[in-house]
C-alpha cells in the first residue's frame, strides 16, 4: 500500500488546532443519526432512529461511560463522533471545530487526535501486516519520515501496552497473537499518535474473561499516565468504574440519565437504570448461580419508537396519560444528576 506523506507531522504539531480557550474538548450537540430503510420496489420505508437527539460535553482528560442494552445506539453514536456517520441533524464539535466543516486535511488532523479501540481486535487488524507495520502506518500517514524515529515510537508504545519483549512481537502477524495481545496492538495503534481522546467501543466484550480485567487495567493506566479523555462504551455496568468519572445511560437512541459514577451507581433514578443495575451479576462466588436477567420486556423499535417516554411499555412506574404522551425533558434532581423521566417533574 502506498501512502503520500503530508508536509507536516500533524501528530505532533496539529497546526490547525485552535487553542482550548475554555471550551470543552468535545461537544456533541443535539445529534440525530438516522439510517434510511429502503423497500425493494417501493423506495423509502422510514428511518432507523439510532441516535435521536443526544447532547453532552467532554472536557480534556475526562472520562465517561455510555451504557445501555444491545441495539440502543451506542456504536452509532460512537461512529458519529468518529466522523464515520454523518448526523442528519446536530453537530459534533472537537476543540471548537465542527466535524461537518472539516476538509481532507482537517479530517486527517481529527483522526490524529482521536484514537479508536474496536470491539473485535482480530477484525480491526489488517491480517497480512506484521505488528511493526500496523503501528508504523499512522506515523507514515501523518508525516513521520524518519525510519529511526518511527521505530523508536513503535517500540515505545509497545512497551507501554506491555507487548514484551518487544522484539518477539514486532514481526508477528495478527493470527499469531492471542485475543488479549491483538487488543494490545489495537490499543497501541490508537495511542501511537498521542491522541487527546480515545473512543473504546466494548473493548473487552469479545475477549476471554481471564484477560478482560488486564486490558481494562491497562487502558486505565494509559488514561491516567497521558491524561487522555476516554469515551468507554459498554453494555456492562459492572466495568464502568475502571475509567469513568461520569456515566450516561442510553435507551432507544436517547440519553435517559447522567451523573457522576458514584452518584449514579448509589442513587439510580431512572427506572431503566434501576433495572440495569439490578441485572448486574453478583460478584460473590456463592451467589454466582443466581441468574439476573436484563430489564424485562423487549427494547422498542427504533423505526416507530413508542410515543412519549420510550421506556413506557416496559416501565413498572408507567403513568397512563402522562408517560405515553410526551417525551420527558431532563430533570436535574441533584447538581449534575439529570433524569429523563416524568416521575421527577416538580409540581
Ligand atoms: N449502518 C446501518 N444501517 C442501518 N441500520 C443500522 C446501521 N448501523 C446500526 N443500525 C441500526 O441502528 C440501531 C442501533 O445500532 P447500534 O449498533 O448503534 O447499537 P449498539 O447499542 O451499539 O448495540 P450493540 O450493543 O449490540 O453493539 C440498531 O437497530 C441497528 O440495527
Ligand atoms: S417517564 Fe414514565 S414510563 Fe418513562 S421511565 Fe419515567 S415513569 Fe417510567
Ligand atoms: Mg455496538
Amino acid at each position: 500500500m502506498t501512502t503520500t506523506a503530508p508536509q507536516t507531522d500533524i501528530a505532533t504539531q496539529s497546526p490547525a488546532a485552535p487553542a482550548d480557550g475554555g471550551q470543552p474538548l468535545l461537544s456533541v450537540q443535539d445529534v440525530h443519526t438516522w439510517f434510511e430503510l429502503r423497500k425493494w420496489g417501493f423506495g423509502h420505508a422510514g428511518y432507523v432512529r439510532a441516535v435521536d437527539g443526544v447532547s453532552f460535553d467532554l472536557e480534556a482528560g475526562h472520562t465517561i461511560a455510555i451504557v445501555g442494552e444491545s441495539g440502543c445506539g451506542k456504536s452509532s453514536l460512537m461512529k458519529t463522533i468518529l466522523g464515520l456517520h454523518r448526523p442528519i441533524k446536530g453537530d459534533v464539535v472537537f476543540q471548537g471545530r465542527s466535524l461537518s466543516g472539516l476538509d481532507r486535511g482537517g479530517r486527517r488532523w481529527y483522526h490524529s487526535q482521536v484514537g479508536y479501540v474496536q470491539q473485535d481486535p482480530f477484525g480491526a487488524l489488517p491480517p497480512f501486516m506484521p505488528v511493526k507495520r500496523i503501528l508504523e502506518e499512522p506515523l507514515i500517514v501523518n508525516g513521520v519520515r524518519e525510519r529511526a524515529e518511527r521505530e523508536r515510537r513503535v517500540r515505545e508504545v509497545m512497551e507501554e501496552v506491555r507487548l514484551l519483549p518487544v522484539g518477539d512481537f514486532l514481526n508477528k502477524f495478527p493470527h499469531q497473537l492471542s485475543g488479549g495481545q491483538q487488543q494490545r496492538v489495537v490499543i497501541a495503534r490508537a495511542m501511537i499518535l498521542r491522541p487527546k481522546l480515545i473512543v473504546a467501543d466494548e473493548p473487552v466484550s469479545m475477549l476471554d474473561a481471564s484477560v478482560r480485567v488486564e486490558i481494562l487495567r491497562l487502558m486505565e493506566a494509559l488514561q491516567e499516565a497521558h491524561r487522555i479523555a476516554v469515551i468507554y462504551i459498554t453494555h456492562d455496568l459492572s466495568t464502568v468504574r475502571y475509567f469513568s468519572q461520569r456515566i450516561f445511560v442510553m435507551y432507544a437512541g436517547n440519553l435517559v440519565e447522567q451523573a457522576e459514577v458514584d452518584e449514579l451507581l448509589s442513587n439510580p433514578q431512572h427506572p431503566y437504570t434501576q433495572a440495569l443495575l439490578a441485572a448486574i451479576p453478583d460478584p460473590e462466588p456463592e451467589n454466582a448461580h443466581i441468574y439476573r436477567d436484563v430489564p424485562p420486556g423487549e427494547p422498542p423499535s427504533l423505526v416507530n419508537p413508542p410515543r412519549g417516554c420510550r421506556f413506557h411499555p416496559r416501565c413498572p412506574h408507567f403513568m397512563p396519560g402522562v408517560c405515553d404522551v410526551e417525551m420527558p425533558p431532563d430533570f436535574e434532581t441533584r447538581p449534575g444528576h439529570k433524569v429523563k423521566c416524568w416521575l421527577y417533574q416538580e409540581e
